[in-house]
Order: structure tokens, then C-alpha cells, then sequence
């Protein structure tokens, strides 16, 4: 979910509203706003998308220098008004929008409901408001203290922004789990669950600690810790521009998103290869650099796309640096009882750097003993702070929902990681990291090429859009590239899709195959080029319909395949950077055809901050 607060001397409602249309790609099944004025306050909020809601209020008073608002994805209770946030207390004097889950809801609504509350929703976030109520109550004291006594009863994750009508002249913020950023103007604050509503206001922030709560006035920000001891909060300068959150003159960000990766990968590698001397700098894991000799595994942890990049990151170290890597789910891993030890090094890889499971995942296996890195794309978001060391992807802001330039450059910082573990382990030659390096510098030239295919892969998107399936399959790194092109498609277009290895598809999948099916092979010429040749001829034997990624004038799979697609010829460890571009594009462009929403997918969200 998305949150967004204004306390100043502006109006607020255009400062929420635009807030949350930038916030909306962390959830948009529904909205909500509350603005305070002299005469009170105003709740407006509605199932469906922002711009729902702003059509709804249209014709309302929007007064009011104070405001928050919310943008939702659905935990418990289902998108509707009445779910939808800000929720009121019992005498309807307080509200609240909540980012995260109460987990002990159920007991204090219990409790509650024999005090004499009636909750209006199905959501646990009205059950916080009626907690501070109560307590505030019952022991006669302040708001913020019966906000702090309130969160010392409840379990799990929140960001919470609440108003008071008895006190109309101010805002009180906390988070435990869930990010906050606090954007310090003059005689102006601004609350958000990152900083993009922030950026073209202020550049001075404060990011809200886990544990912390302040109380904002249009002239003050008082921080506690919610032991109570009042903390000095560090200011910080953003370096967020504004046009990175804009469009830039495409129809999509996810467009934008994917044509920027010539770029973002030049950015990703910037400093940190020397082609010339064969030499990898990676600045951010320096310190343990020595440690790297001695490690006995890697454990991989990562949810979505970025568990792909992570699949990627097993090939490339295990082929270059020969440590044992393991590449686990983040969800599964936190609940087993996996065996870790002081000897492993876990890499956590997150684009938002806020996914609940992956975080779970580093706190646990730190409490093991291993040293935590981090792959993050957000400066200063939760997990890399929670980390003991990492390596920023600096892709940049992505937008679209369905991740495009932060995975590549997710593949990159792996690729990077690999060569320069192979560096510190001395099983890479200088002369070999030289040839691997003076490529991999070329790759963002060779990515320009890869996007001029895109007329022919909308020509291909527009003989296959109507599929209800489609199978992606690849070998060796072309499998997590399959799984990747898969997750694109079903993630936009809603077309069920399946990525598979190729060798597997005999196990299991050709029994789906018949003319209507499409399959995408990743059939570049590598290693096992002449593997996957056999593969594409079982399923031409079932009169599949073939889509083949190639390597630039390859004439073999063409006289099989029924559409070929073209990648500039690259070694090895840099085909999955090459072959995922045709394939963000094909799923980019079916979705487009079916008329989908392409930035924000329905059900999903971009940033999941709930386990
Ligand atoms: C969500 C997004 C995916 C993303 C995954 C992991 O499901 O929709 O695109 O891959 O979370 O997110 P992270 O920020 O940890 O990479």
C-alpha cells in the first residue's frame, strides 16, 4: 500500500491526490483521502483506482491545509468503500491509514467489540484506531502517548499516518517494518511511503526508523522511539530527480523502463569494471573482501523477478568463482529450519529493498551467523540497512509494475559479484577477465540492438496475443530467462504461461503442445545450442507454433522455428542480459493488445510489504 501526508499552509488535496498517483503502483484496488480543515475534517474514499476517486470528489469540499491519504492493496477484507482507508475510531474523532498487517487483530477486535465498539470494516487497521482510542480513554492521556502504549500492543508491520479532530493541527506518524519518509519543507511537512510524492517539494528528508513515531506540526516534527526517549533525527539530501518519475514521452513506464536498460546497466557497471587491467571494484563489499577466500556457500534469497536474477547469479558464480550456491524463495526459506552457518554468505536481492519475506529472511539468517549482501535498486530503503554490506543496482526508479531494468541490472551486480569472487578466490585468470570484462562493457551497446527487434516482435505479439497459454523454455542460464519471460506475460497480459527447461518440457509439458500453443525458446548459439535444436524439433513434431530468440545471422533454427527473433552473438554469462530484452517486449506488446493496464497489473503491487 501507498501513503501520503501533508501538513502546511498549502491546499493539501492536490499534494495527496498527486502523491498517491505516483504511490499507486505500490497497490490500486482502492483509495482514500482525509483532509482537516477549521470546520472539520472530510473522508472521501473509494474502491477502484485513484483516478476514481478523484472523479468521485470532484464536486466536494476539498479544503483543508492538512491531509493524508492511501492507496490500497487488499490484505483483509476485500476492495471495497467501506475497506478502503482512511478508518475512524468509534466516535469517529480519529483516522488512520495503515501500511502493513496487525497481525493480533482478531483478539483486540474481540476485546474491543465487549468494550462496546463497532467496527465498520472488515479491516484490521480500524481495529488499531479503536485500540488508541481506547487506551487513550481509559488512561486519560495525550494522542501521541496513547499511539505509542497502542503499538506496544500490536504484532506485525505498519507505517501509520493519523489526524485527530480535537487537535486539527497536527499529524502523528509511525512505522515498524513498513517504510516511511518524512519531507522537511518550510512551515511544511510531507509523509510518504517513499520519496517520489516528496521530490518535487522538498529534497531534504528524514526516513522514519523502525520504532519510531513523531508528532508534526506545520512548524515542528518531534521524534520518540516508542520506548519513549525523544530522538534527534538526521536530515538527508535526495538525489531523486523528477524526471525519473515521469514518462519521458512513452505511451508506458514499462516501455520506458525497458528502453532505458542500455543505460541503467552502463550506470550499474559504472566504476566498477576495469576492462584494461581485468580488475572488478566493487566498493560496497570491500570490507569482506578477504572473507570472500574462505566462504563454504552462498545462499540466494529473493522473491519474483528478483529470484530469477538470483537463478541467473547461481550459473555465473558456480561457473566462475566455484562456491556452492543455493537459490531459495524467501517465503519457503524463513519457514524452514534451514542449516546456516558463520561460514555462508547470504544475498539478499530486492528492487524495493522493502519485500517482508526477504527481509525475514536476512533477520533470520543473521541471527545464524551468516554475513548478509544486499542487491537493492532503492538507496536507503529498509533492507539495505539491514544487511551487512551490498551493492546497489542503480537502475534507477522503475515504475512499472512488472519489473524490466531492475532485473537486468539485478543480473548485472550478479555478474559483477561473480567475476570479482572468482578475483578474490584466484580461480580466474587476469588475461580471462580482461576478454569477459571488454564484453561485458559492450553490453549496453549490444542491448540498443537487441530493442531494434521491436517492430518484429510486435509483429509476433500480434500472431500469438490471443493464446490462452504459452510455454517459454530455455537451458542452462536460458532457463531462469524462460521463467523470466513467463512471469512477464502472466504478470501483464494474463495469458498463462509456463517457463520450463528445455530438456523437462519431455516430462510433463508436451503434453499441452498442439497447434495453438505457442512455445519460446531462448535458442542462442551456446553450449547447448544443439540441445535445444532437438527441442524445438519435438515440438515442431506436435505442431507447436515456435518463437525463437537467436543469435544474429544463426540459419539453423530458422528453417525450424515459425518466428525468429535476433540478439547480438555475446559469450555465454552475458545471454540472459541479451535474450530477456526481446522477451520484456513481447509480453509488453501482447498485454498493450489485449488492452491490459501494463504499468499496474491487476492484484499485483510492486512493492509487497506484507508476508
Ligand atoms: C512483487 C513485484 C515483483 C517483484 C517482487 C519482489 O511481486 O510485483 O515485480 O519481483 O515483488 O520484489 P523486490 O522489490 O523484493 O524485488
Amino acid at each position: 500500500c501507498g501513503i501520503v501526508g501533508y501538513i502546511g499552509y498549502r491546499e493539501a488535496w492536490p499534494i495527496v491526490l498527486k502523491g498517491l498517483k505516483r504511490l499507486e503502483y505500490r497497490g490500486y484496488d482502492s483509495a482514500g483521502i482525509a483532509l482537516m480543515n477549521n470546520g472539520g475534517d472530510h473522508i472521501y474514499k473509494k474502491a477502484g483506482k485513484v483516478a476514481v476517486l478523484e472523479e468521485f470528489a470532484e464536486t466536494q469540499d476539498k479544503s483543508g491545509s492538512i491531509g493524508m491519504g492511501h492507496t490500497r492493496w487488499a490484505t483483509h477484507g476485500v476492495p471495497s468503500d467501506r475497506n478502503s482507508h482512511p478508518h475512524t475510531s468509534n466516535n469517529d474523532k480519529l483516522s488512520i491509514i495503515h501500511n502493513g498487517i496487525i497481525e493480533n487483530y482478531a483478539t483486540l477486535k474481540e476485546e474491543l467489540i465487549s468494550r462496546g465498539h463497532e467496527f465498520k470494516s472488515d479491516t484490521d487497521t480500524e481495529v488499531l484506531i479503536h485500540l488508541i482510542e481506547e487506551i487513550q480513554k481509559i488512561e486519560k492521556i495525550d494522542l501521541l502517548e496513547a499511539v505509542r502504549l497502542a503499538l506496544h500492543e500490536v504484532n506485525g508491520a505498519y507505517a501509520i499516518v493519523i489526524m485527530d479532530k480535537d487537535n486539527p493541527d497536527r499529524l502523528i506518524a509511525a512505522r515498524k517494518g513498513s517504510p516511511m519518509v518524512i519531507g522537511v519543507g518550510q512551515g511544511e511537512y510531507f509523509i510518504a511511503s517513499d520519496a517520489t510524492p516528496i521530490i518535487e517539494y522538498t529534497k531534504n528528508v528524514i526516513y522514519l526508523k523502525d520504532g519510531e513515531i513523531a508528532l508534526i506540526t506545520r512548524e515542528d516534527l518531534l521524534i520518540k522511539h516508542l520506548d519513549n526517549v525523544v530522538q534527534t533525527p538526521l536530515i538527508q539530501e535526495l538525489e531523486l530527480k523528477l524526471e525519473m518519475l515521469e514518462k519521458g514521452g512513452f505511451d508506458h513506464f514499462m516501455l520506458k523502463e525497458i528502453y532505458e536498460q542500455p543505460r541503467s546497466i552502463k550506470d550499474c557497471m559504472r566504476g566498477r569494471i576495469y576492462p584494461e587491467e581485468g580488475k572488478v571494484q566493487l566498493g560496497g563489499i570491500k570490507e569482506f573482501a578477504e572473507k570472500l577466500k574462505n566462504i563454504d556457500r552462498i545462499i540466494i534469497v529473493a522473491c519474483g523477478t528478483s529470484w530469477h536474477a538470483g537463478l541467473v547469479g547461481e550459473y555465473l558464480i558456480e561457473e566462475y568463482a566455484r562456491i556452492p550456491v543455493e537459490v531459495e524463495y524467501a517465503s519457503e526459506f524463513r519457514y524452514r529450519n534451514p542449516i546456516i552457518t558463520e561460514k555462508d554468505v547470504v544475498i539478499a536481492i530486492s528492487q524495493s529493498g522493502e519485500t517482508a519475506d526477504t527481509m525475514a529472511a536476512i533477520e533470520m539468517a543473521k541471527e545464524r551467523g551468516a554475513t548478509i549482501f544486499g542487491i537493492c535498486n532503492v538507496a536507503g530503503a529498509s533492507i539495505p540497512r539491514l544487511t551487512h554490506a551490498g551493492v546497489y543496482t542503480h537502475a534507477g526508479p522503475e515504475i512499472g509494475v512488472a519489473s524490466t531494468k531492475a532485473f537486468t541490472a539485478q543480473v548485472t551486480v550478479l555478474t559483477l559479484m561473480a567475476f570479482y569472487m572468482a578475483q578474490q578466490k584466484g580461480t580466474i585468470t587476469t588475461s580471462k577477465l580482461i576478454e569477459l570484462l571488454t564484453e561485458l562493457d559492450h553490453i549496453p551497446e549490444k542491448i540498443q540492438v537487441a530493442l531494434e527487434s521491436n517492430d518484429l516482435v510486435k509483429e509476433v505479439a500480434e500472431k500469438i496475443k490471443d493464446s490462452t497459454n504459452c510455454l517459454f523454455l530455455g537451458r542452462g542460464s536460458g532457463f531462469p530467462v524462460a521463467l523470466e519471460g513467463a512471469l512477464k506475460l502472466k504478470e501483464i497480459s494474463y495469458i498463462h504461461a509456463e517457463g520450463y527447461p528445455a530438456a523437462e518440457m519431455k516430462h510433463g509439458p508436451i503434453a499441452l503442445i498442439d497447434e495453438e500453443m505457442p512455445v519460446v525458446f531462448i535458442a542462442t548459439q551456446n553450449s547447448s545450442y544443439e540441445k535445444v535444436i532437438s527441442n524445438i524439433q519435438e515440438v515442431k513434431a506436435r505442431k507447436g507454433k515456435v518463437i525463437a530468440i537467436v543469435t544474429q545471422g544463426d540459419t539453423e533454427v530458422k528453417k525450424m522455428a515459425d518466428y525468429c527473433i535476433e540478439i547480438p552473438d555475446a559469450k555465454e554469462a552475458f545471454l540472459p542480459l541479451l535474450a530477456t530484452i526481446p522477451l520484456q517486449l513481447l509480453s509488453y506488446h501482447i498485454a498493450v493488445m489485449r488492452g491490459c493496464n501494463v504499468d499496474q497489473p491487476r492484484n499485483l503491487a510492486k512493492s509487497v510489504t506484507v508476508e
